[in-house]
């Protein structure tokens, strides 16, 4: 226990950062072209948020939260998602003053008690865009061709990206009748959580986990030939903006997407895999949640993607993301007395900006110089007594093993390296 980490987590190895810094530039450098913001909001939050905005009839909130009573008696969760603790943030900021819509990304970790599988895990992060005070379906495209481009440069093949409608509270009511009229034969055989979303939100049981409600499921009728004119019309604009920047889409009247303030448009992107098929984004229009957590009526959207099943997507597509070059200069000593001048030297070097190593374990200078080789040193420089006595040194080049004397003045060594 332990020196094992908990069940579905995973650790950042040394060897794999670089990879984790590329993504998040990425993003950082896609959501500046796209003037989205980055915000940060706690990993906890008060439980009612995620019971009122993702909603008490999903499977996030009934079956897989993180949630205890901390010691001021409050219940508390680790957040499973980042749209809810975004919509808190917009209302209790006061960001509905800032010019329309707020436009806000966040890279977080989430927490969802599931069980682990390829791609699944209990602790994640997810990379989330979220745009809100805005009913214009161009905002669903805008976002939908910033998660497009954003796969696109990090060079993603095979990717699909599916939309849907799942229409407004008005056109759903509507809907929820009809589908109950479908289910009323197999109430017997749905599951205990599906019985108790029978009345209180039907539609979830379109998205259950379970085989034999999936198997009740499939030939339902579908929300998407029952939405109001509004929500067609403005499925049709979306459709329309998407034409219009390039973007193939298809239209999958399956998705219904997990949590509840879904309204209009709903999206996911599907990785096609060789050995599977892996949703790495998700997302839509939640015109009902600011609303739901008190404030005025404000329309949004936004979508998240999984960082973990990004990468483990690049990895099955063979995508590599090489390790930034290593260090520029080692400076190995002899003797104690060097090994001070050493330390100070590479300091002096890293003030300069440049990425210098030294010895902390006593090699011998061979042992040095073959750790300055797993390094991948670009330079070298021996230090010894002679060497600090004339202040002069030897500069070597590793590539061609060239040896140029230099004044052993940081300075001088640094505009050398540049
Ligand atoms: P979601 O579909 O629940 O949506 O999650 C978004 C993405 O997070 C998924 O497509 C997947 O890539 C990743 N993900 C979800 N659960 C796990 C897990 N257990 N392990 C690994 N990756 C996972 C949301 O969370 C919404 N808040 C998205 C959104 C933003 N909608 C509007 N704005």
């Amino acid at each position: 226990m332990l020196t094992k980490a908990p069940k579905g987590t995973n650790d950042m190895l040394p060897d794999k950062s670089h990879i984790w810094q590329y993504l998040e530039d990425e993003i950082r450098k896609i959501c500046k072209e796209y003037n989205f913001k980055e915000i940060r909001t706690p990993v906890f939050e008060h439980t009612e948020l995620f019971e009122r905005g993702v909603g008490d009839t999903t499977d996030v909130v009934q079956k897989e939260m993180y949630t205890f009573m901390d010691k001021g008696d409050r219940s508390i969760t680790l957040r499973p998602e980042g749209t809810s603790p975004c919509a808190r943030l917009y209302i209790e900021h006061g960001l509905f003053n800032i010019p329309q819509p707020a436009k806000l990304f966040y890279i977080i970790s989430c927490y969802r008690y599931e069980n682990k599988q390829a791609g699944r895990y209990r602790e994640f992060h997810q990379f989330g865009a979220e745009s809100l005070g805005s009913q214009e379906p161009s905002v669903d495209a805008e976002l939908m061709s910033l998660a497009m481009l954003l796969y696109e440069r990090i060079g993603l093949k095979n990717l699909k990206l599916n939309i849907n409608s799942i229409g407004c509270p008005k056109c759903r009511s509507a809907y929820n009748e009809k589908l109950k009229e479908y289910l009323k034969p197999y109430y017997d055989n749905l599951c205990d959580t599906c019985k108790s979303r029978f009345d209180k939100n039907p539609l979830r049981i379109l998205d259950c986990k379970s085989d034999i409600c999936k198997g009740i499921v499939k030939d339902a009728p579908l929300l998407l030939d029952c939405i109001c004119d509004e929500c067609s019309d403005h499925f049709e604009k979306v459709k329309s903006y998407l034409e219009g920047m390039g973007i193939e889409y298809h239209i999958d009247p399956l998705i219904v997407r997990g949590l509840d303030y879904y309204t209009k448009t709903v999206f996911e992107i599907i990785a096609d895999n060789k050995n599977s098929n892996s949703t790495i984004c998700g997302g839509g229009r939640y015109d009902g949640l600011i609303e739901e957590l008190g404030h005025a009526p404000t329309p949004a959207t936004g979508f998240a993607l999984g960082l973990e099943r990004l990468i483990l997507t690049m990895e099955e597509q063979g995508i590599e993301i090489p390790e930034p070059n290593d260090t520029e200069i080692f400076v190995a000593s002899i003797g104690e007395d060097a090994a001070k001048f050493t330390q100070a030297i590479t300091f002096g070097l890293r003030k300069e900006g440049i990425k210098a190593e030294c010895d902390h374990l006593n090699r011998s200078v061979k042992a040095q110089m073959k750790f300055a080789n797993k390094l991948n040193a670009k330079y070298t420089i021996v230090l010894g007594d002679d060497e600090i006595n004339n202040k002069k040194a030897g500069l070597k080049c590793m590539e061609n093993g060239e040896i140029t004397e230099i004044d052993l003045d940081v300075k001088k060594i640094a505009d050398a390296l540049r």
